[in-house]
């Protein structure tokens, strides 16, 4: 593995073209985006992108976000709506992937054999750089081991992937640090898939409407058909998370119960615990820490660890989705919730 170290906003064009001779090639690539790394292979080589699901251990029935350099790139691939192409005209490059019926082009491996295919166009320098040498659109979900949390930073790729990636980007932590938000536009009314930090305030502003189904706010599980990937267990430390109403009374209870309890604080949420992760005072602050953290809880040796319900407006919703899921859906209201949660513990602790 080779990690070439960037300047996010000014990439050196010998790097990065080293990293587009390895795409050329058949080969992995790991590369910021304004979200999150990717781990990205040539798009058109199947053969390539079949290596991404082996290395993150990732379900063939989960498909992946085709990177474009822009609307020009994305229309050689998807079949786009006029009154679609103007707003990715409008809001590209940008956090938001779109969801199009695909042309037939692209190999089956690349969308699990659906007949739509995501794409994006990210905003950073490096992601668009590098997209532009390689010749090619990229094939990049996350970078990360599947189930872990999203890698903001390139030593979360390391830590998750290590030798398995043939070139790794480093240009630092990741801008916005959650995933881009994904529309699906070929069902007449835009259904949002996951919500990110285009917000959907934003997308209503756009589209004049936006369907927000239960599972984009983190409220259960996805319908398959929908959404393929939201069914799979996400962004979950080893260590189990609880969501709690009042963290206050959430960590004193579980520590009355001899449970050591890591606290997740964010804007002004916050309680004493056996140790504590302040996110950030700034909605957009605490999205950009929170896979960090997410992360950062498995070392800290705690029984459990326990986060804040936010406001789901803005970049909120996006935070409140991705914590619901790493918590496995497990948000205390009271008391009664904390004592069925703690005994649930107890029993796992004491096994
Ligand atoms: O910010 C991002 O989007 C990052 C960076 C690297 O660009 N990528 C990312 O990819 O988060 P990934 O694979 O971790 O998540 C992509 C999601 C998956 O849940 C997948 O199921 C969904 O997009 N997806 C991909 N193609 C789809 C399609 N044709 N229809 C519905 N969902 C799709
Ligand atoms: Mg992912």
């Amino acid at each position: 593995m080779l990690i070439l170290r960037v300047d996010p906003l000014r990439p050196d064009p010998e790097k990065i073209r080293a990293a587009a001779e390895a795409i050329r090639a058949g080969g992995l690539v790991a590369f910021p985006t304004e979200t999150v790394y990717g781990l990205g292979a040539d798009a058109f080589n199947g053969e390539a992108s079949a290596k991404i699901f082996k290395v993150k251990g990732r379900p063939a029935d989960n498909p992946l976000i085709v990177h474009v350099r822009g609307v020009d790139q994305a229309q050689e691939i998807g079949d786009i709506p006029a009154g679609v192409l103007e707003v990715m005209e409008r809001v590209w490059p940008g956090p938001i992937t779109f969801v199009v019926k695909k042309k037939a082009n692209l190999p089956d491996v690349v969308t699990a054999g659906l007949p739509t295919v995501a794409l994006r166009c990210p905003a950073h320098p490096t992601a668009l750089k590098l997209i532009e040498l390689s010749g090619t659109a990229i094939a990049a979900p996350s970078a990360n081991k599947a189930g872990r949390p999203s890698p903001t930073r390139a030593e979360h790729v390391v830590e998750d992937l290590g030798e398995a990636v043939d070139v790794v980007l480093d240009a630092g932590p990741t801008f916005f640090g959650v995933e881009s938000t994904i529309i699906d536009v070929t069902r007449g009314r835009p259904v949002l898939l996951r919500p990110g930090p285009f917000t959907a305030e934003e997308i209503k502003a756009i589209f004049g409407d936006v369907e927000i189904p239960a599972f984009a706010r983190g409220l259960g599980e996805a319908e398959v058909a929908l959404a393929p990937g939201m069914k799979y267990r996400h962004y979950a430390p080893d260590t189990p998370l609880l969501l709690a109403e009042d963290l206050g009374e959430a960590a004193a209870y579980l520590r009355s119960r001899g449970l050591r309890v890591a606290v997740l604080c964010a804007l002004d949420k916050c309680a004493d615990g056996d140790a504590v992760l302040r996110l950030g005072s700034e909605p957009y602050e605490v999205a950009k820490n929170l896979y960090d953290a997410l992360r950062t809880v498995d070392r800290l040796g705690v029984d459990v660890a326990i986060g804040p319900v936010l406001e789901e407006r803005g970049i909120g919703l996006a935070v409140m989705n991705r914590l619901r899921k790493a918590a496995g859906f497990r948000v205390a209201k009271d008391i009664k919730d904390l004592e069925k949660y703690a005994s649930e513990l107890a029993r796992r602790v004491l096994r």
